[in-house]
């Protein structure tokens, strides 16, 4: 599967790492670009920007907090702008639940399709693909993201 992947901090960078071993093919965007580098050698290919990691079936972002989702998504040339309908956007921060609200209805008004998958677990989990992952969105979708997170255990998965 084409997907794209932002945010490569302790837990990003681990996740990206096992969608690669995994066989998918994984365009990673981060902030700090040498984070994002250190992937290339596991295949990985950089984006340009954050427009650039937004062009495969599925995007997942595994971002500080609400202040970096919200500029990642919503900014100019931000993944809402950026993503085509029908394009899967798995939100696998810890953030509000306003937020979350607020990305549900930004990415169902522009034919997107918005998930959260919460990862409980420290970075050592997720590198083991142990990470305790509880995900919601339309019934539509489930079969794409416990695929994408199948190494870890999705066994909570409730639809919105
Ligand atoms: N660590 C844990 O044990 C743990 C466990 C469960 C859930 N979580 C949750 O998982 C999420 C990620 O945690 P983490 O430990 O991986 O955090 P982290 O190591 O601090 O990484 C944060 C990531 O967000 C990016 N970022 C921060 N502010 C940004 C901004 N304004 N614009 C663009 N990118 C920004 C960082 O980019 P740079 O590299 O450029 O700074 C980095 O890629 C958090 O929501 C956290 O609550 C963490």
């Amino acid at each position: 599967m084409d997907v794209g992947f932002i945010g490569l901090g302790n837990m990003g960078a681990a996740m990206a790492r096992n969608l690669l071993k995994a066989g998918h093919r994984v365009t990673v965007y981060n902030r700090t670009r040498a984070k994002a580098e250190a992937l290339v050698a596991e295949v990985a290919r950089v984006a340009e920007s954050v427009a650039d990691a937004c062009r495969g079936e599925i995007l997942l972002t595994m971002l500080a907090d609400d202040a970096a989702v919200e500029g990642v998504i919503f900014g100019n040339g931000g993944t809402g702008q950026s993503l085509p309908a029908g394009s899967i956007h798995v939100s696998m921060s810890t953030i509000s639940v306003a937020l979350s609200e607020r990305l549900w209805r930004m990415h169902k008004e522009r034919g997107q399709i918005y998930a959260t998958a919460c990862g409980f677990g420290r970075p050592a989990a997720a590198a083991e693909g142990k990470l305790f992952i509880v995900a919601a969105g339309p019934p539509r979708d489930d079969r794409k993201v416990p695929a994408i997170a199948r190494r870890d255990r999705t066994e909570d998965v409730r639809h919105q």
